[in-house]
């Protein structure tokens, strides 16, 4: 502190942490929150930022986002995807492997860390991709600043083929030595070809038949055996997107008898069904695993209250509007983007008593850090955590347009959705990032993050 000022101090709002609602301020110097509490207890500051009628909360880390760069800057890039996540509330993002080059060996990491550190608006971490013929690459990834690993038993996408079994209890031995977590996205490949290939030989092209592929059991069956597989290595692991009921069971008993597993579900496993598809776009609601019937979403918001969840990513996924546009739903490309209004969907649930405002910290920010090494420099209000703080107006309204997004693949099922609280301030690391819907800072103040080593489970 340079004469007994501080650079920043947030006063006058209403402090949220997973344990509750109090009126206070947050005292920030060298990018670190240096004290939190009364607004009277707070030392003189170079900058006060008034947040009467506001709350505070520690910034949003998104642990499954996929920025596109390197390989697909026409659907977006670090820049545009980190614009949307500051704006959206988003301080920290883990990005996925397939890319082109996937992020597959130790070089692949440090291209993408830098291409990042370029643009980037907010933090971040990047994944390691898990293959049959990468397994030596494990360490050197890790080394090399891989945040944590992606496992995908289900996938048909040739940058990023699936192992097969024995190189992932392969993998997973190395990665429980490393101390590191695996992210999986679970489904089982041969019912998903299989199920595939007679869907297009029956000559079906529609999002029913997307769904018809992507069965229940084939997920089912996949978080049941790398729970399994987990609890047989030690190895962490974080089931990627969870999207069905019945998986739920397989989760909790996991966790009852200590396997380290977390699960992630995203806003569109919870606000949308099948039924949702006339307004959410048709076909452009394609995405993988799939959104399903009405019935999985009150299971789902039941288990993140519980904490069979632990967490809420987004699975940013954005693609060309043309690639959102085709005919047959086999050529739709799937996903959509996420980051920008993940925290307003999320908060509107507030307000129609889905979960509490205290919950919406825990699963937003508190618990990806824990999961994933970061906590408490990340994800907290703690004195001596990054302050990476956002200001949230919990009152202010609006409606979803896709044309609004800062994402260049900006086609959105919420298109048209009416939403009620919204992120106004975002601060890296002390730093004012976004107000009002604005980039207020220039690019390239994000960082790489660099996990804690977890203890195997
Ligand atoms: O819908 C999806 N889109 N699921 C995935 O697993 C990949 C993602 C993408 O990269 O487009
Ligand atoms: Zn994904």
């Amino acid at each position: 502190m340079t004469g007994g000022l501080v650079d920043l101090v947030l006063a006058g709002g209403t402090l949220v942490t997973p344990e509750g609602l109090k009126p206070g301020a947050v005292a920030v110097q060298d990018g670190r929150i240096v004290a939190i509490g009364n607004d009277a207890a707070m030392p003189p500051a170079r900058e006060v930022v008034d947040t009467a009628g506001c709350h505070v909360i520690p910034g949003a880390i998104d642990v499954h986002v996929h920025f596109r760069e390197p390989g697909f800057s026409y659907k977006e890039t670090w820049a545009s995807a980190t614009q949307a996540a500051a704006i959206g509330g988003v301080t920290t993002v883990f990005d996925m492997p397939n890319t082109n080059p996937p992020t597959a060996d130790a070089s692949a990491v440090r291209a993408k860390l830098a291409l990042a550190s370029a643009q980037a608006f907010v933090d971040f971490g990047v994944y390691g991709y898990i293959g049959d013929n990468n397994l030596d690459q494990l360490a050197p990834m890790a080394e090399a600043g891989s945040v944590a690993f992606k496992l995908y038993l289900g996938s048909d996408n040739p940058l990023v083929p699936c192992p097969n079994d024995g190189a992932v209890l392969d993998a997973l031995a190395i990665l429980a030595e490393l101390g590191i977590r695996c992210t999986v996205h679970a489904e089982n490949t041969p019912i998903l070809a299989w199920r595939g290939a007679k869907l297009k030989a029956a000559g079906r092209h529609d999002l029913a038949a997307h769904l018809e592929q992507h069965a229940d059991i084939a997920t089912v069956e996949a978080v049941s055996r790398i729970a399994l597989f987990s609890e047989w290595t030690g190895c962490p692991i974080h089931i990627a997107h969870e999207n069905c009921r019945h998986s739920l069971p397989l989760i909790a008993a996991a966790k009852m008898r200590g396997v380290n597993i977390t699960a992630e579900t995203c806003p569109h496993y919870l606000y949308l069904s099948m039924e949702d598809a006339p307004r959410a776009g048709g076909s452009a609601l394609r995405v993988k695993p799939p959104v399903r019937e009405a019935g999985h979403a009150g299971p789902l918001w039941d288990a993140l209250a519980s904490g069979v969840i632990d967490m809420i990513s987004t699975d940013h996924a954005p693609h060309a509007p043309a690639e959102k546009k085709r005919a047959s739903i086999w050529d739709v490309a799937p996903g959509f983007p996420g980051v920008e209004t993940s925290m307003r969907l999320m908060l509107t649930a507030v307000h129609d008593g889905r979960i509490t405002l205290p919950d919406y910290v825990r699963i937003a920010c508190e618990a990806p850090a824990r999961a994933f090494g970061l906590f408490p420099q990340k994800g907290s209000l703690q004195p001596g955590a990054d302050a990476d703080l956002v200001v949230i107006d919990m009152n202010r309204e609006g409606v979803i347009r896709g044309g609004d997004l800062h994402s260049l693949g900006n086609v959105t099922p919420f298109e048209g959705f009416r939403t009620r609280g919204l992120p106004v301030m975002t601060f890296l690391r002390g730093t004012l990032v976004a107000k009002d819907g604005q980039i207020v800072a220039p690019p390239g103040l994000g960082r790489p993050v660099r996990p804690r080593r977890l203890r195997a489970g």
